[in-house]
């Protein structure tokens, strides 16, 4: 079957859709200058779907940078994503992250990527997995609800040992 979608990177006359997905889909929202200050900073890394001139999906990321050993790490960091439900189930989401990530490490260079997930939601529980991410540990009651998070982890260079996750991200999670 021919692909229904096309991914672009987001462009500033994209906000207003996409600060409507991210209402209606997730229970963690952002002001307009959020998304704003992101694709300024990491244009690579946020992208949208477009279906016959709507968009019907994005994924923001940000990049952050911590210090192992005395040397500069650089995290690649999914803050957020979500896809129209009429349009799930069709690789959407699999081909943002996919996007994302050929962004996050062609332009910026991460050593890895991570990823915060309601420990509730097997949808994106399991496209992670999918996509190779891991769960580092558990962070109790992360969302504003009270529920508790997951930490999800992928090594994109050589470097990215499990030592070096741990040194960089470890402080923020439970061991499961
Ligand atoms: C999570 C979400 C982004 C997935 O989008 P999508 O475009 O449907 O995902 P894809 O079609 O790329 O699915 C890829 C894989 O993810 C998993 N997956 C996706 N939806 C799933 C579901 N409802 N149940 C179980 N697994 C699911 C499957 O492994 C799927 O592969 P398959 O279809 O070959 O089985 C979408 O459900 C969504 O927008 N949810 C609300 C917002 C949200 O929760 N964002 C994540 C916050 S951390």
């Amino acid at each position: 079957m021919q692909k229904q979608y096309i991914i672009r990177k987001f462009n500033p006359k994209d906000l207003d859709n996409v600060v409507k997905l991210n209402w209606v889909f997730l229970p963690e929202n952002y002001p307009s200058f959020f998304f704003l200050e992101n694709y300024t900073h990491w244009p690579e890394a946020f992208l949208v779907a477009e279906s016959e001139g709507k968009i019907v999906g994005y994924v923001m990321c940000r990049v952050e940078e911590k210090y192992y050993r005395f040397s500069p790490v650089k995290l690649g960091h999914v803050l957020s994503i979500a896809v129209e439900k009429k349009h799930r189930r069709q690789g959407i989401a699999t081909a943002l992250m996919n996007g994302a990530e050929e962004g996050l490490v062609n332009a910026y260079g991460v050593d890895l990527i991570y990823l915060e997930v309601r420990v509730s939601n097997e949808p994106a529980i399991s496209l992670y997995k999918k996509l190779d991410y891991r769960v580092l540990g558990v962070m109790p009651k992360y969302y504003s609800d009270g529920e508790d998070g997951y930490l999800m982890v992928k090594s994109i260079s050589e470097r990215a040992s499990d030592r070096l996750i741990t040194a960089v991200l470890g402080y923020r999670v439970k061991s499961l």
